[in-house]
């Protein structure tokens, strides 16, 4: 169809969007890590869940694997952001092997404050999604039994222990703001006692990505998300838009835009979880300048300037 013939299209792109702090240090210590050791490096888990990461840092000279055992000893080995179990680097050390962890310093916070609870003698209730490589990392952070994982305000009810047993909650970084308030509400209904982190869990970026969202989402007809499947930061994204009554679909590339979702449709918003490269961003554009005649338009609605230092050991 020649350009002429375009329909115009809107499209909204949230701001902040794509890449945390986290991210951007977990990738640069994987970089790091082979400049200093040499390829190959080894990477337990994806180092952050998007797969164009993924691909990009294993031609650098990165082998991605799922656990420990699969890293031979003499092999330097990287700790991806979401965090590991206490057990991961333990058995690094007893094998003598180098390591570096990328886990993003607001999840360690996490980890740090779930050992502090423990030794106040204090039972914890872990707010998160099961089986998310997080919640892994932060329930191995104590003895066994001793966190207690809920999804959702039907798990509260059905949480074993009596009122005046000393209880403390803590949650995942990435989780919905919305969803966590009323799970922490139905907590501090039932236990009136409970301890609360000192600060919310949930991360900035998290909760920046989200409040963009609820900016955009009204004012589209359609909110596109870039992030992969697995990328639990992305999913919330998409329920934000959703609960809004905007149809939201997670994409991971622009090549899995069906060209019907733009039928009758006047405005898109983009936006990208924390782990989503920016370029992700230009290529759906792009894609969508391909059908529609595009006119962009920022949503602003946070600032951010975080930045976290490297681990020492690669900056030596
Ligand atoms: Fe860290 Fe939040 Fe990013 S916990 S890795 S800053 S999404």
């Amino acid at each position: 169809r020649p350009s002429g013939e375009k329909l115009p299209l809107s499209v909204l792109i949230a701001a902040p969007r794509g890449f945390c702090a986290g991210v951007d240090r977990a990738i640069e210590i994987v970089e790091k890590a082979i400049e200093k050791y040499g390829a190959p490096v080894y990477v337990r888990h994806e180092i952050v869940h998007n797969r164009y990461v993924v691909e990009g840092l294993k031609e650098k000279g990165a082998i991605f694997v799922e656990e420990l055992d699969e890293v031979p000893d003499d092999m330097p080995v990287v700790f991806s952001a979401h965090g590991v179990p206490k057990s991961v680097p333990a058995e690094a050390e007893r094998r003598e092997m180098i390591y570096v962890d990328a886990t993003c310093p607001l999840v360690s916070k996490v980890h740090r404050q779930a050992e502090r609870q423990i030794e106040k003698g204090k039972h914890i209730i872990f707010i998160g999604h099961a089986g998310h490589p997080e919640v892994i990392g932060t329930m191995g952070q104590v003895p066994e039994g001793q966190m207690t994982l809920v999804e959702t305000v039907d798990d509260v009810g059905k949480l074993p222990f009596g009122q005046d047993e000393k209880i403390s909650f803590l949650t995942q970084t990435t989780l919905s703001v919305d969803d966590t308030a009323e799970i922490v509400n139905a907590l501090k209904v039932r236990y009136p006692n409970i301890v609360a982190p000192k600060a919310e869990d949930i991360c900035y970026a998290t909760s920046n990505r989200q409040e963009a969202v609820k900016a955009m989402a009204p004012g589209c007809d359609l909110v596109l998300v870039i992030g992969a499947p697995n990328s639990s930061n992305s999913l919330r994204l998409v329920e934000v838009a959703e609960r809004l009554g905007t149809t939201s679909h997670l994409i991971q590339r622009a090549s899995e835009i069906d060209p019907a979702w733009l039928d009758g449709i006047g405005t898109v918003g983009i936006t990208a979880g924390a782990s989503a490269p920016e370029v992700l961003v230009r290529e759906v554009v792009a894609k969508l300048a391909e059908w529609r005649d595009v006119r962009e338009e920022k949503i602003r609605t946070a600032e951010e300037k975080m930045v976290f230092k490297l681990p020492r050991q690669l900056t030596d």
